[in-house]
């Protein structure tokens, strides 16, 4: 079964989005991204409850562990409550240090962000590349040769100071980025990877799977992720040494299972078996949701392609998206309006959109931090639009979304 259905409620929100992308929309409304239930999510759920493995660990843990690691084609996985716990996690076990810094995605959702400053860590946002909207490697060049200098192994940001210690490169929307330039400045500049992957389990870059060419990968099962487990995240990586500190620290640095002794201050950042069971059920189905998102994409990239003022989500020949949320750039001069005023368009007619993230240099979270601009990321916030593009959207509703921008184009 997949969402569809309002919740009628009176409970005062504050600003928590009574109803943000992953949630039910209301009746007759085509939502932006909502999770599909059509595999073993019940059968999996059941068997939490008439076991009582409900709680931090459980067979569930463990069997999405498994899956999720060999899915990326990665050693290890470790399950935690978020996508942001698995950012703040893998920079704390990579080593990252109170006032290092480290580079991060400029358009993106906040989260890495405010993973690095939970970490005590600074970020310096790099700008997208106007062919993929990811992070421009030329960009990452520029920051380290001209901003930095070496120190022994260290790289040193000349303007703070501070050391230069980790890269997070954002797979934004589905696509990767472009990996090979960015590990060779790694290497060259001794930077750690933790690759964001939570917006894009399942791309691959070439042959490689995002999440599985850092040091650790990151990815989130948050509801309007292409698969959901209520809310959680994974960490995966090659090292074992790593992956077991990750486990460690995220269960309380808790020393051994039947006595409570602690080595250090760690974190509750466990799954639960009962959201592991979710996230089972759902990784079973991946390959039938990215079918689903394909297909989207194609409806949508060839139904709008020739429309004025509209251009289509790229996608890089080296890439294959997962198009996990289909956005589009709509140019007011030639389309005759906003990206605003087409959402406003579209809602009249009962189809959610989004607008999307104001870069994160201009945002009042993270006044003041350092960036290195080309202005790319701001003209993506003022003029993207991201469309629905649930799994189970058919067909008929993409070109029927298309068709009406098609029309109210001036
Ligand atoms: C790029 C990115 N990173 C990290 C996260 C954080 O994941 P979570 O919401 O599970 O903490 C999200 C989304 O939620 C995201 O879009």
């Amino acid at each position: 079964m997949c969402a569809t259905n309002a919740i009628a409620t009176s409970i005062d929100h504050g600003n928590r989005e009574p109803n943000p992308a992953g949630a039910p929309a209301p009746e007759g409304i085509i939502p932006v991204a909502v999770p599909c239930f059509r595999g073993r999510e019940w059968e999996y759920l059941k068997q939490c409850l008439d076991t009582n493995w409900v709680s931090s660990a459980g067979p569930f843990v463990e069997r999405f562990e498994q899956v999720m690691a060999e899915y990326t084609g990665t050693a290890h996985a470790v399950a935690v409550s978020s996508g942001t716990a698995a950012l703040h996690t893998a920079l704390m076990v990579a080593g990252i240090k109170p006032d290092d810094e480290v580079l991060v995605s400029d358009f993106t959702f906040i989260a890495p962000a405010n993973a690095i400053r939970h970490a005590g860590a600074w970020p310096v946002f790099i700008d997208a590349s106007a062919d993929t909207w990811q992070m421009d490697p030329d960009l990452v060049y520029r920051f380290l040769s001209e901003n930095c200098v070496r120190q022994g192994n260290r790289t040193i940001n000349r303007q703070t100071g501070r050391t230069v210690s980790a890269i997070i490169p954002v797979h934004i929307l589905g696509h990767p980025v472009d990996m090979d330039p960015i590990m060779d400045l790694a290497a060259q500049y001794d930077l750690i990877i933790i690759e964001d992957a939570a917006e894009s389990l399942g791309a691959t870059y070439g042959s490689r799977q995002v999440g599985s060419m850092g040091k650790f990968g990151c990815f989130s099962f948050n509801g309007n992720k292409l698969i959901t487990s209520g809310g959680g995240g994974m960490l995966v990586t090659d090292d074992l040494h790593l992956a077991r500190k990750a486990r460690h620290i995220t269960s309380q640095a808790k020393m051994a299972a039947l006595d409570f002794r602690h080595d250090e201050v760690g974190y509750n950042y466990r799954l639960t078996n009962i959201q592991a069971a979710l996230g089972l059920a759902q990784l079973e189905q991946v390959d039938e949701f990215l079918a689903a998102k394909r297909a989207i994409a194609a409806v949508y990239t060839l139904a709008l392609g020739d429309v004025p003022g509209i251009s289509t989500m790229p996608r890089a020949p080296w890439a294959d998206s997962t198009w996990w949320l289909y956005t589009i750039l709509v140019d007011p001069k030639k389309y005759g309006h906003t990206n605003l005023q087409l959402m406003q368009m579209l809602k009249a007619e009962g189809i959610s959109t989004q607008a999307r993230w104001q870069p994160l240099h201009e945002t009042e979270a993270h006044k003041g931090a350092q960036a290195v601009v080309n202005g790319v990321s701001k003209d993506l916030h003022l003029r993207a639009l991201t469309l629905p593009c649930s799994v189970n959207l058919k067909t008929e509703q993409a070109y029927r979304i298309s068709k009406l921008i098609r029309k109210f184009a001036k």
